[in-house]
């Protein structure tokens, strides 16, 4: 009888996006991702016709704090086309988080883009948990900036970094 030689198979996909900052939002979507796939490149896109609150290199490094006890996750950044990322790094799906209709629209516009850019690559979605449904990266900015708090919706260390980078205390002035 023949015995099939068995292969360590990398079930990977890659999870792109701005995370500008990253929050439990994205975070749920990678872990709960990390039960069907093997591994996940969470993938910083370098785009440089929209404006940033943190810089590339500031996105990865919170990224990686983040994941920073995940074994299967890995960090990366890449410019140019997401289908041409995907076949570089062998991945075998896109994986995108969808939290309402609006989403639902804009990532299925995507996904036509990507699919006849690349019909060889699959595209996986997930339903965001109902507690992150109105998380947004620029809703969170706003109130920290506002000197709120935003403990429950991002990771410590990224709110410690929004803190630094937008929260301006008043200074008492006169009336
Ligand atoms: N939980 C919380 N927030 C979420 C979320 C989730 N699960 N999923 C998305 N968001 C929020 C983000 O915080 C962000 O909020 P903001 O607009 O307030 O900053 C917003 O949704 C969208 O962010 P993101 O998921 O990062 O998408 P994007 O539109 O910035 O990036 C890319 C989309 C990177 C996948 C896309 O631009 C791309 O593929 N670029 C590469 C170039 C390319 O190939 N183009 C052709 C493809 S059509």
């Amino acid at each position: 009888m023949k015995t099939a030689r068995r292969h360590k198979i990398t079930n990977c996909a890659i999870y792109p996006g701005s995370f500008d900052p990253i929050t439990f939002g994205h975070v749920s979507v990678v872990r709960r991702a990390l039960k069907i796939f093997d591994r996940i490149i969470v993938a910083v896109a370098i785009n440089t016709s929209k404006r940033h609150t943190f810089s590339v290199k500031e996105r990865v490094r919170m990224l990686g704090q983040v994941f920073q006890s995940e074994g299967d996750v890995e960090v990366d950044s890449f410019s140019g086309l997401l289908v041409d990322y995907v076949k570089e790094r062998g991945a075998r799906a896109i994986l995108r988080g969808i939290r309402t209709m609006t989403d639902f629209d804009y990532e299925f516009q995507m996904a036509l883009a990507n699919k006849s850019l690349e019909p060889t690559v699959e595209q996986v979605f997930m339903m965001t948990e109902g507690k992150y449904l109105y998380y947004s990266s620029s809703i969170i900015k706003e109130i920290v900036s506002l000197g709120g708090s935003a403990r429950e919706m991002v990771p410590e260390i990224v709110e410690a970094n929004l803190r630094k980078k937008l929260w301006k205390p008043k200074r008492p002035g006169p009336h």
